[in-house]
């Protein structure tokens, strides 16, 4: 069903995020009949590009990003006609005018810009749209980060405030849509089974992994101001956390997810100077290999041996309220891993006796895996008895469900459905002001206890499991970290 007519502004129309995603998936929704024949896209940069040096941009964007057999078709250029350009300068001065030009008398199409821009302009560009008239009855779509720490997360929120409405806001994270994250909501509320088992009575303890294999590419400038806890955890993987520890929304009303969400937030136990070495591990690659081949150490990619910005870090979180109590949420990600693998693993607690002799075996845990890349599925590790006249002998199996097995339909990109919400008006999947807020107000003390600290992070050599001490976090508590495969 195609949505609502709308145009959509997108500034930093040149850049990566475009190039790499959103073209991609708004092509993706035109060629499934989801754009209407009214909507369209401008294309926003500073870059002096006419109609046709844009078009010939989105078209190799898709060439890059698209699979060739998706692109045979008419739907190409039905696409390419859909897309103007204009070139602006975000911070004032040109272009604004014959961007107001453009949308002037645009009637009923929903107004939307997406601010596909370094995160210094969107407080400039907000402005401006102020400035033009252009935010009235418009929405706007910000990247995260959102901020580098609460006091400039308050500022931007309060700078985007003054000209749009917390519901005309959308933060986008990513990972709130991709396919497996909303299958948890899936699983946890429409099974009768998992709600009487999800806490702390049945649940030893829970692992968020978002394991990277590449390193930090040509975005080493960037990256190093933020460092995983900033680019990673303090949005992904905080809201895999909450979707894992929320309580039941009422509904899927975008409030009543965010409420809750929110929730989990404000009760995360704190981690300052005292308790940050006990807690929490930053890891830092150096030179290694991955998929076979050498890689370099992230300084070198950096071009500077001065740099303390870590690219991996562990943390056992706990979320303090009667659920969750004595439940830890070990959460780690980092990049230049040994290999790309993002998973939430459930680990039930021991059965309390066992009534098997030695000769069954161990009896291991149960344990769930949500699987959200590669190879999007879940699994429910259960004990069951090795087939034969013999003695029982207990053996850990998978119940094992791959999505691309079972469902054989291409796995829409996380964008594809976040784009479309913008134009529904569907926040659920997007971060609400206080939920930023929130994640920042606990990760603050983290960030200023490291700075405390006079040890730089741990060396990791590239394609391993990060520092050995993020092993220890875990094994000191007599768990491991599991890594599915
Ligand atoms: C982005 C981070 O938000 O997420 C990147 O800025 C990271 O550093 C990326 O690589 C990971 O996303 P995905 O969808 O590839 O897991």
């Amino acid at each position: 069903i195609p949505v609502a007519p709308f145009v959509l502004t997108v500034f930093g129309a040149t850049g990566d995020l475009a190039r790499r995603k959103l073209l991609p998936a708004l092509f993706h929704r035109d060629l499934a009949g989801q754009l209407p024949d009214e909507a369209e896209i401008i294309g926003v940069s500073r870059r002096d590009l006419d109609q046709d040096e844009f078009r010939q941009f989105a078209r190799q964007a898709l060439m890059d990003h698209v699979p060739a057999s998706e692109l045979q078709g008419s739907e190409v250029n039905r696409f390419l006609d859909r897309l103007r350009y204009i070139a602006v300068n975000a911070e004032g001065g040109e272009g604004w005018t014959d961007l107001a030009d453009a949308l002037a008398g645009e009637g009923e199409r929903i107004r939307v810009f997406y601010l596909a821009t370094a995160p210094h302009l969107f407080g400039p560009i907000c402005e401006q749209l102020g400035a033009h008239g252009l935010a009235e009855n418009a929405r706007v779509v910000i990247e995260k980060p959102i901020g580098k720490d609460l006091a400039s997360a308050l500022a931007l929120n309060e700078q985007i405030g003054r000209y749009f409405s917390e519901d005309s806001v959308y933060r986008i994270d990513h990972y709130l849509g991709k396919e497996t994250v909303q299958n948890l909501m899936a699983l946890r509320f429409a099974n009768a089974l998992l709600e009487p088992l999800w806490n702390n009575a049945h649940i030893d303890h829970v692992q968020i992994t978002v394991a990277e294999s590449l390193g930090v590419e040509e975005r080493a400038g960037y990256y190093d101001t933020a460092g995983a806890m900033r680019d990673m955890l303090q949005n992904h993987m905080l809201q895999l956390l909450c979707l894992v520890a929320m309580e039941p929304p009422h509904s899927l009303d975008d409030d009543a997810v965010r409420d809750e969400k929110l929730k989990v937030l404000r009760a995360l136990k704190p981690i300052d100077d005292h308790n940050v070495n006990a807690l929490t591990v930053r890891g830092q690659y150096r030179a290694g290999a991955s998929s076979g081949g050498a890689v370099p150490g992230y300084l070198e990619e950096l071009g500077s041996d001065r740099s303390r910005t870590e690219t991996f870090v562990a943390v056992k979180a706990e979320v303090e309220n009667w659920r969750w109590a004595g439940v830890p949420f070990y959460l780690r990600t980092g990049k230049r891993l040994a290999s790309r693998v993002s998973e939430i693993v459930v680990e039930f607690r021991h059965v309390p006796h066992s009534v098997f002799d030695k000769s069954a075996g161990p009896i291991e845990a149960n344990r769930l895996v949500i699987r959200l890349q590669p190879d999007e599925g879940v699994k429910l590790w259960l004990m069951i008895k090795d087939p034969g006249p013999g003695g029982i002998r207990l053996s850990h199996v998978p119940l094992d469900m791959s999505f691309a097995k079972a469902f054989k339909v291409r796995n829409p990109d996380a964008y594809e459905r976040l784009l479309l919400d913008v134009v529904r008006g569907n926040q659920t999947l997007f971060m609400r002001r206080d939920e930023v807020e929130a994640a920042w107000k606990w990760v603050d003390p983290i960030l200023n206890a490291w700075r405390h600290l006079k040890e730089p992070p741990r060396p990791y050599t590239a394609g391993t499991w990060g520092p050995s001490a993020a092993i220890a976090l875990i094994e000191r508590d007599g768990r491991t970290w599991l890594e599915e495969s």
